[in-house]
């Protein structure tokens, strides 16, 4: 009895470990390094990041500045998600190779391919430049002065930084501008494509599984970065050779099981933790929903025609997924704010912070933040879904309008200046060319009829029989012979000349508006930081993500998305024949991976239980950009390949709760079980650090 109550003690002691965070590599001594201790870790801050050694950080790398990839082999191997790579499995591909369906393995670096403007960035080391950055920044400033100082600062700074000639530096703004970090880069940028499995197993599950627990999606795919002889980052050439990595992730063979400490290391694009109440309900209320709705309208389109046709699939996979993604994730996340009660939580932190104020003598100074946040955000939500109606309609869904934006922008530029003539319109024709890669004018016209009403009460489609612009050889005949002819011909173009007031309209009036009612709202906010920090001293803040690489940690553990109903934190390819549904866009499955089902033939790559593993949660706290990064285990091992969320934990980008919000990972044996088994491209696993660090 006394046992157990001392076990009790101790794993809910565990659990309640502080979590959630996404946190700076460079300053994880201290609170982090205890808090990962406490969770199980066995690393220091060193290990995971120094400038003078080789450590965890110099086998991340930021995959075309969306995702994060690893280093996972002495010779330059990379993973990374599949969907992270989908746009280059997808460029590779055509009906006769169709990479996307079937998977592509190079079976030596010969047939490795290479992806002209793909490229992965490393970070060499990273400074606290606040003292520099704010130099010459007073209270009494306003917001342009501030920050004309600040960009002038930055940029003298940046100026004289030690680094070598090939490296590169940025300075971003954390906190909410309270601080400032520099960070020197390098950047490599020929990439090639190694293997990706097929579809039916990277992208298994689809639209339903996305976003959602049990999941049994194998998100991976592989590339190399080839360096010059000097091992230095350079342009794709056949001399270049695999890079030598300064360290590599060994793969733990052992596994997680429930309680082990993770950790995920990557770039996590942008999350809002700090908004007050009445944002969150504007952004849960009105914009997500408006959002939601354009999307859905394409996707009706664009869903139904990739069906019924092999080449609209092909074309419009990408694109598919990208505008299905954000659609789904924000409905998540208005269930999940919804659910956990988050507005009324924020209103009574609000009452907390209020109640501070007021004990610290500082209401002076900051009692008027929340009212105004109030006042502001009245007048901002209209604006604030003109503008994005607008982008969703003319930059997401809608081709025609896109190439109309696109020309517009250059039209502007040669009015403005004439000598960019040629450049100008060298630089719209790849765009036009580039959107006729994969355009098909029946799906376009489709989702213009079903956008358009979303955003103007003027819907006219038959400019579509009209414009130049829906086939590529018509379309780049308007921009034949001098200037003037040019804009002439584009200004008596259907599409052109129905888009242009709209464009216009947006330019001089929508923008300008949502920029003017912006500005004060990001201005509040550093206050409403600084405020927070000085009136709660003792609370765990960490900064918002802002593509700049981050440590978050946490623990392998199931959760309970409603009453009587709980997720273990472990799925298996028995799910994956469980889900599996013959001939099905989403659920089929190859029959080469029923045949090592039944056959059991799992090699190394099993659990204790006998069974393959494929995803399991944990507590980390992630975000879009995280796709692709590893989960580390407490030795410094990959043992994960971070990919999505939980439904019910999705909207932790502004409200994280650690007993809901999980993100989901492949797990590493899954990925070596396809390249190994399913792939035969053994020579793969040959090049990588398999090690048992439970055994
Ligand atoms: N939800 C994950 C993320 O935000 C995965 C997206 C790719 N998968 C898909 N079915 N579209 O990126
Ligand atoms: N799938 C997301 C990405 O592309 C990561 C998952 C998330 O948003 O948590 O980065």
């Amino acid at each position: 009895m006394k046992f157990f109550k001392i076990l009790l003690l101790f794993i809910t002691l565990q659990v309640s470990a502080q979590q959630g965070g996404m946190w700076i590599p460079s300053l994880l001594e201290g609170m982090n390094e205890h808090e990962m201790t406490d969770l199980g870790s066995k690393l220091t801050a060193q290990d995971i990041y120094d400038v003078n050694n080789s450590s965890l950080k110099d086998a991340i790398g930021h995959f075309n500045g969306g995702c994060t990839s690893e280093v996972i082999s002495p010779k330059g191997l990379i993973l990374t998600n599949h969907h992270c790579g989908f746009s280059q499995i997808q460029s590779h591909s055509s009906l006769e190779n169709d990479y996307l369906k079937d998977g592509f393995w190079a079976m030596k670096l010969e047939e490795e391919l290479p992806n002209p403007g793909l490229f992965i960035e490393f970070i060499v080391r990273i400074e606290d430049v606040t003292a520099q950055v704010l130099n010459g920044v007073t209270e009494d400033m306003t917001e342009k002065e501030k920050q004309s100082t600040i960009s002038k600062n930055s940029n003298a700074f940046e100026a004289q930084v030690e680094k070598e000639a090939w490296q590169d530096t940025k300075i971003k703004s954390f906190y909410k501008g309270n601080q400032y970090f520099l960070f020197v880069t390098e950047r490599f940028n020929d990439i090639r494509l190694v293997g990706a499995p097929p579809s039916s197993i990277g992208k298994f599950g689809s639209d339903t599984d996305n976003w959602v627990f049990p999941r049994h999606t194998g998100d991976f795919s592989m590339f190399r970065i080839y360096a010059d002889k000097d091992n230095r980052p350079a342009e794709y050439s056949t001399e270049n050779v695999p890079y030598k990595p300064k360290h590599f992730l060994p793969i733990s063979l052992d596994g997680v099981e429930e309680g082990d400490f993770t950790m995920v290391f990557g770039f996590p694009g942008t999350t809002d933790e700090y908004l007050p109440a009445v944002a969150i309900e504007h952004i849960t209320k009105e914009y997500n929903p408006s959002n939601i709705a354009i999307r859905e309208a394409a996707l009706k389109v664009i869903d139904a025609n990739m069906k019924t046709s092999d080449e609209v699939r092909i074309k419009y996979a990408s694109k598919q997924a990208r505008i299905a993604n954000a659609w789904k994730k924000w409905q998540g996340e208005n269930l999940g704010i919804e659910k956990s009660n988050a507005i009324e939580k924020r209103h009574e932190f609000e009452a907390t912070f209020q109640k501070a104020i007021k004990e610290k003598g500082l209401e002076d100074k900051y009692g008027n933040i929340l009212p105004e946040f109030d006042v502001l955000y009245e007048n901002f939500g209209d604006v604030n879904i003109k503008r994005r109606s607008f982008i969703e309609v003319f930059l997401v869904t809608n081709e025609l309008m896109e190439m109309t934006f696109r020309t517009y922008q250059f039209e502007q530029a040669i009015i403005n200046n004439p000598d960019v003539f040629e450049k100008a319109k060298a630089s719209i024709e790849g765009t036009l060319t580039g959107v006729h890669k994969d355009y098909d004018v029946n799906v376009d016209r489709g989702v213009f009829e079903n956008v358009m009403p979303f955003y103007t009460k003027n819907v006219d489609v038959s400019i579509y029989d009209k414009t130049a612009f829906t086939h590529i050889d018509s379309a780049l005949k308007l921009f034949e012979g001098s200037q003037e002819e040019v804009i002439k011909n584009l200004n008596n173009d259907a599409a052109y000349a129905y888009a242009k007031p709209m464009i216009e309209d947006f330019y001089n009036n929508i923008n300008p508006e949502f920029q003017a009612k912006n500005e004060p709202i990001t201005a509040l906010q550093t206050v409403y930081m600084t405020a927070l920090m000085e009136a709660l001293p003792n609370a765990r803040y960490f900064p918002d993500a802002n593509s700049t690489l981050r440590v978050t940690y946490g623990q392998v553990r199931g959760y309970s998305p409603r009453d009587a109903v709980y997720y273990s934190p472990v799925s298996y390819l028995d799910g994956v024949i469980e889900k599996y549904v013959p001939g099905d866009y989403e659920f089929d499955v190859p029959q080469k991976l029923i045949d090592l089902y039944e056959a059991k033939d799992y090699g190394q790559y099993a659990d204790a239980n006998g069974k393959v593993p494929v995803c399991f949660l944990g507590t980390n706290h992630t975000t879009g950009g995280n796709s692709g990064s590893p989960a580390i285990d407490a030795h410094g091992n990959l043992v994960g390949l971070n990919f999505d969320r939980v439904w019910e934990g999705t909207m932790s980008d502004m409200y994280y709760d650690p007993e809901i919000c999980r993100n989901i990972m492949v797990d590493l044996r899954y990925v070596l079980f396809i390249v190994d088994k399913y792939a035969g491209a053994k020579h793969l696993i040959d090049e990588m650090k398999l090690v048992h660090p439970k055994k």
